[in-house]
């Protein structure tokens, strides 16, 4: 079992905590944060270890450092638990800039460690169901897919909403990777993004507490259209926005084959409802999940990764897939500002399809 230490006690570290104690690949024994009191705090709670940056870095005991910190500090973290000679799974997006995630990737190999990015929401029931039905050919050949997140932003709910707005932020960066993983999950990686971007308004105001009236300056776009042409040939559109106040009813996923359809769960989950109908038929049919892991099993990934490095075999949520998945998001704000495709320069595996019937600890994978 790896001994893991996650660094950043914000928002999303409970679930991790919560999650660390079923996954028998990894132990998550210390949490540390810049801010000293919430890693104590979060100690507490969980009875592990609270310690500075500097020490978690130092402390032998652990293999594996889980980094939960705010996006434009997810490379800088991701080095420095490299340099200290830590495997590292980091929590989405991959990295700000494609300079410094390229970095990162670089520094893992040299090293000889493990990088690993979030989300892992693909390794979910649902998700895995359609990979499952896909490559089947329940759908005949993938020809497209849509994929919408229509949304009024985050500065109604979360506690501290600027980073939303910063870059490394937006609709794009935030909930981009849940469906662009997905997609990549479902139909391999992709040859050719294109995009068309906006900012709607340069300046938002909180409404949630305890920062409630003040303002965020917006510097990413907030709204953004991005077409996909996958290297095997289909071609998703994908729809993001923090700026649809009023709701949307378009669902979140569809892949289109030549043999029939299939509604796809939300990516942000694990589980969901699995729909699929096929071309001849009128009625759209609810298909049961054919995996385990349909409840909120994020952590999945790192531990995934964690029994992936006690074997020395590939992991599936890859810092590979997850430098596409920011190479993908780059090339549509470029295109939007260039008006050109951009042809994307990196590659990934489609990562394997999980096998049916887990056992819930990952040791037999
Ligand atoms: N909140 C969610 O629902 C949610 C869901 C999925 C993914 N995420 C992702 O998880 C990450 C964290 O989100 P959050 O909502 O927990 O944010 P948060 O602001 O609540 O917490 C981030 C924590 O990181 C700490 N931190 C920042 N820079 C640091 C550094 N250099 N070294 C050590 N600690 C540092 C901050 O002090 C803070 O406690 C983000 O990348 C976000 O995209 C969040």
């Amino acid at each position: 079992m790896l001994k893991a230490g996650i660094i950043g006690a914000g928002n999303i570290s409970g679930i991790y905590l919560q999650n660390g104690r079923r996954f028998e690949s990894m132990e998550i024994t210390a949490i540390a944060d810049l801010d000293r009191s919430r890693a104590e705090a979060k100690g507490l709670q969980y009875g592990i270890r609270a310690l500075s940056v500097e020490d978690m870095l130092m402390d032998a005991e652990i293999d594996l450092i889980i980094n939960l910190t705010i996006p434009k500090a997810h490379a800088a973290v991701n080095l420095q638990a490299l340099e200290a000679g830590k495997h590292v799974y980091v929590e989405k997006p991959f990295a700000v800039s494609l300079e410094e995630g390229k970095e990162v990737l670089r520094v893992a190999e040299a090293r000889g460690l493990y990088v690993g990015g979030a989300p892992d929401t693909f390794l979910g029931g649902g998700i895995q169901t359609c990979v499952k039905l896909i490559l089947e050919g329940a759908i005949g050949t993938p020809v497209g897919a849509t994929a919408f997140m229509m949304s009024g932003g985050h500065e109604s709910w979360h506690p501290d909403p600027a980073f939303y707005y910063m870059k490394g932020g937006g609709p794009l960066f935030d909930m981009g990777p849940y469906y662009i993983t997905v997609l990549i999950a479902m139909l391999g990686p992709i040859h050719r993004v294109t995009g068309a971007a906006r900012i709607s308004a340069p300046e938002r105001t909180i409404t949630s507490e305890p920062k409630a009236g003040e303002k965020i300056r917006v510097e990413v776009p907030t709204h953004v259209a991005g077409i996909m042409e996958f290297k095997a040939g289909p071609i998703a559109t994908l729809l993001t926005s923090f700026d649809i106040p009023g709701g949307s009813v378009l669902p979140r996923m569809e892949v289109y084959g030549t043999g029939g359809s299939l509604l796809v769960p939300d990516p942000n989950d694990f589980g969901g409802k699995v729909m699929l109908r096929k071309s001849g038929e009128s009625e759209w049919k609810e298909i049961e999940l054919t995996h385990g892991y349909a409840e909120n099993a994020r952590g999945l990934g790192a531990a995934e990764m964690a029994a992936a490095i006690a074997r020395g075999t590939a992991h599936r949520a890859s810092g590979r897939l997850a430098y596409h998945v920011l190479e993908t998001m780059h090339g549509f704000h470029a295109s939007a500002e260039q008006g050109v495709h951009i042809v994307m320069h990196s590659d990934c595996d489609q990562p394997a399809a999980l096998p049916a019937g887990l056992h819930p600890t990952f040791l037999h994978i």
